[in-house]
């Protein structure tokens, strides 16, 4: 009987506990902040035991190895995943550097999971992270591709990676009819992927929404960069992303190299851009060889006394060194709106 008093008790107490810890509003639910090991612990052991009992008994089909299967996935991952998982060559992104748990390099060497759990993760998603269900909107044939891919993926080379991709372009049928980038939202719209190259690689479209094609990924982080740096001030790194040569036109002004700018509206340009909040509205891009362009559009929210709304079109040209792309070109232009 006494031993039944101190369960209850003991019980009760920790209801208690639990009662408090969910309604005083401490549990942080940041993304910035880690869980504390305990609960990291917990929950990554709970996932890993469900995958593993949900895994058992899925069958892998056979055509894994199959190149024209894989390049067909590569062409996937390129469109839908490198926004969060990277590719080969390609920088961090602003989606995967502020995500909580934070999405893993798929293309780094190592342990990797097995193609049944990985076509599982793909197909279900996992809750509690930002990892989407793509069996909502993928049939398995397609989730197989990709897992066909990601067998591949892990040490390739950005020329292998980018070999890989082109070589699947034609045979990609991941096209939709109308605005491509209705498809997958707006992150799909900045990572993008392969066109459909019907011969015009390189070329854009007039009158077309074009997301980035995976050949320009490396310049598009480029520019991600160059304006991450202005933002935080580090305006010695940013000058370093451009050009010794760099033509800038911003609103009918023209400054004619890296010297140039530096020494006029850099400092102004970051110590603006300092308070202000961006956020992308559109972005395409293509690359030939190691010449790329890209076009952003943004809107502009300038902290201050009396914020204002602006929305900007860039344009940006570079080209690629070795593996670094530099800006050789800007054009900047905008518009206030309210
Ligand atoms: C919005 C970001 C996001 C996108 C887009 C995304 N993932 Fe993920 N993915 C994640 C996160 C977050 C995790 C889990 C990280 C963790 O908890 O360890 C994950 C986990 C995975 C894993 C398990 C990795 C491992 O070794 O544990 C695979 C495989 C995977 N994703 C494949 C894909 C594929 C293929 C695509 C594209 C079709 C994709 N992901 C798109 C965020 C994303």
């Amino acid at each position: 009987m006494k031993a039944f008093r101190i369960t209850a008790l003991v019980l009760a107490a920790l209801a208690v506990l639990v009662a408090a810890g969910v309604y005083s509003g401490r549990f942080n639910f940041s993304a910035d902040d880690a869980h504390w090991g305990l609960t990291a612990r917990l929950v990554q052991t709970a996932r890993e035991r469900y995958i593993g009992r949900q895994t058992g008994d899925i069958s892998v089909p056979g055509n894994l190895g199959d190149a024209s299967f894989i390049a067909s996935g590569a062409g996937e991952y390129a469109e839908m995943c490198t926004g969060c998982h990277l590719a080969p060559g390609m920088g961090d992104t602003e989606l995967r550097v502020g995500l909580y748990p934070q999405p893993p390099k798929l293309a780094e060497p190592g342990a990797h999971r097995s193609a049944a759990q990985q076509f599982w993760i793909i197909k279900h998603g996992l809750k509690m992270s930002g990892m989407p269900a793509w069996g909502l909107t993928h049939d398995d044939e397609r989730i197989w591709s990709m897992v066909a891919f990601l067998q591949k993926l892990p040490g390739l080379t950005p020329a292998a990676y980018q070999e890989i991709i082109n070589s699947g372009e034609g045979g990609h049928h991941h096209h939709h009819a109308g605005m491509e980038m209705d498809d997958h939202g707006e992150a799909g719209a900045m990572e993008a992927g392969p066109e459909p190259s019907s011969g015009t690689a390189g070329l854009a479209q007039p009158g077309k929404a074009r997301p980035v094609a995976p050949t320009a990924a490396g310049a598009a982080a480029t520019v991600d960069d160059f304006q991450r740096l202005l933002a935080g001030g580090d305006t010695a790194a940013a000058a370093r992303l451009l050009e010794p040569t760099v033509l800038i036109y911003e609103a009918g002004q023209v400054e004619r190299s890296r010297q140039e700018y530096a020494s006029h509206h850099l400092q102004a340009d970051a110590r603006f851009l300092q308070g202000a909040r961006v956020r992308v509205l559109s972005r395409a891009g293509q690359a030939a060889g190691n010449q790329a362009w890209v076009a952003t559009e943004s809107e502009l929210t300038a902290a201050g006394a009396k914020p204002e709304k602006l929305i900007t079109t860039e344009t940006m040209v570079l080209n690629r060194d070795s593996q670094t792309w530099r800006i050789a070109h800007i054009h900047w232009s905008s518009r206030k709106v309210d």
